[in-house]
């Protein structure tokens, strides 16, 4: 089933210059890009992004690095694209997540772990329409 998911690249990979590195990989991988904006978050943008985290123990630290610098927010889509995102994207810790992933190579710790992938439909949805409107998103394209 051909699905959208969401994808951020998240301040720390944006700082080093890794985004060209990490959308290549999308697209080598057979994921479109049929969305994409550089953005900063607001601290209380961050936090409404990552409410269903509200509980955890990293939600503090989590938001603040979120919202230090800016972000690359893009809508990828493809066959099965949100469980290939996360294949591509691998395990949350870099120092856990299996070689040629993208958080084994670009990520820098647990929370500092350079992307983002919606985990599920529902909420790839939801994640969506928090970034973007329809009429931003170019699936049709040549
Ligand atoms: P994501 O939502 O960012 O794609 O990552 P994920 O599903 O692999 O991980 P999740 O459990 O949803 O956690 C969201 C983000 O919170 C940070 N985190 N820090 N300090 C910690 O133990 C810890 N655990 C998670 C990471 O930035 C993670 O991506
Ligand atoms: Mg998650």
């Amino acid at each position: 089933m051909v699905e959208r998911t969401l994808s951020i690249v998240k301040p720390d990979a944006v700082a080093r210059g890794l985004i060209g590195e990490i959308l290549r990989r999308f697209e080598s991988a057979g994921l479109k890009i049929v969305a994409t904006k550089l953005i900063r978050l607001s601290r209380s943008r961050a936090e409404a992004f990552y409410a269903v985290h509200k509980e955890r123990p990293f939600y503090a630290s989590l938001t603040e690095y979120m919202s230090s610098g800016s972000v690359l927010v893009s809508v990828l889509e493809g066959e099965g694209a949100i469980m290939r995102n996360r294949e591509i994207m691998g395990a949350t810790d870099p120092a856990k997540a299996a070689p040629g992933t993208i958080r084994r190579d670009c990520g820098k710790d647990v929370e500092k772990n350079a992307v983002h992938g919606s985990d599920g439909a529902e909420t790839a949805a939801w994640e969506i329409a928090f970034f973007f409107t329809p009429e931003e998103i170019h699936s049709g394209r040549q």
